[in-house]
Order: C-alpha cells, then sequence, then structure tokens
C-alpha cells in the first residue's frame, strides 16, 4: 500500500498548476482515504515567528485546536523535540490535546526544510497502537516530498 501511495504523492505534490494549499489538502485527502488507520490527517506549520503551531490543511472532522503553543500536546512537544512521536494510546499521555473522543492513537512527524524544523504532519487514528515503523518512513517520505515544493 505505502509503496503505491508514495508514487501517488509524488505526482500529486508535483501539480506545479495548483497551489501549495491544494496540493496539500489533496494529500491529506489521499492518505486519509487510502489508509484504513487514518482517520485524521493534517499539517501544522510555525506560526511566523511565534512560538506556535498553527493548522494548515487537513482531512478529517474539524479541529478546535488550530493553534497550538510550542510544547503543549503531542504536536508542540514535536515542534520543540525535531523527533518523531508514535503514541500507541493516547490515554497513556499527560501532555496530549484531545481533539475526539473516538481517537485511540496519534503519530507527529517533523518537517524540515533546509534543516528547519517548520511544522509536522499530525495523524489520528480511531484505532489503537496501529503505527509502525512503516508508517514513519512514509511520513517521513510524504514530508521530504512537501518540503521540496516550500522552498
Ligand atoms: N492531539 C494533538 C492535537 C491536534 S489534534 O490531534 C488534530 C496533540 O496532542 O498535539
Amino acid at each position: 500500500m505505502f509503496e503505491k501511495l508514495r508514487q501517488e504523492v509524488s505526482v500529486l505534490l508535483n501539480r506545479e498548476d495548483l497551489k501549495t494549499d491544494i496540493r496539500l489538502q489533496q494529500v491529506c485527502d489521499l492518505l486519509k482515504n487510502t489508509v484504513p488507520h487514518y482517520d485524521w490527517v493534517g499539517f501544522y506549520f510555525k506560526n511566523g515567528d511565534k512560538e506556535e503551531l498553527k493548522l494548515g490543511p487537513y482531512a478529517g472532522e474539524p479541529t478546535d485546536h488550530t493553534i497550538i503553543p510550542f510544547g503543549k500536546g503531542i504536536c508542540g512537544q514535536v515542534a520543540v523535540s525535531n523527533q518523531n512521536f508514535v503514541v500507541p494510546d493516547v490515554k497513556a499521555q499527560d501532555n496530549y490535546i484531545a481533539c475526539s473522543i473516538t481517537v485511540k492513537a496519534e503519530i507527529v512527524v517533523p518537517l524540515f526544510v533546509n534543516g528547519e524544523n517548520i511544522g509536522q504532519i499530525d495523524i489520528d487514528s480511531n484505532t489503537p497502537d496501529p503505527f509502525t515503523k512503516e508508517d514513519e518512513r512514509f511520513l517521513e517520505f510524504v514530508n521530504k516530498e512537501v518540503a521540496k515544493i516550500l522552498v
């Protein structure tokens, strides 16, 4: 599944006739609609010079958490750690921002442009403990492809 998806993501992101946000939106839709354990897929980006993340394109239920301060929640922690954060069980996390009661697990992978952490891809799953190294490698690939169109 991920091999074919990699190709589809690359094709979408290379659509130079479409604005960046439209391409990112299509990537979110593609991932959410293709991967059974991806129930919410979104990008957060550093909000200008502020120490906070701002929600960008996403697919899934609308969330109240359109701004997340650095350090808060899983997303805010990744903004400062620069590391992937895989959460098999969100209930076991004390620094977690709940978006929906149906969410069981989450993965956040930072997005680097020229070595700088400028945002992240965030996936919520309604399936407990669904994420593997394969998800990590795939989402790192997606972010590298996105980084190419942001520079
Ligand atoms: N759960 C995230 C907040 C963002 S929502 O999942 C869309 C967190 O703890 O940072």
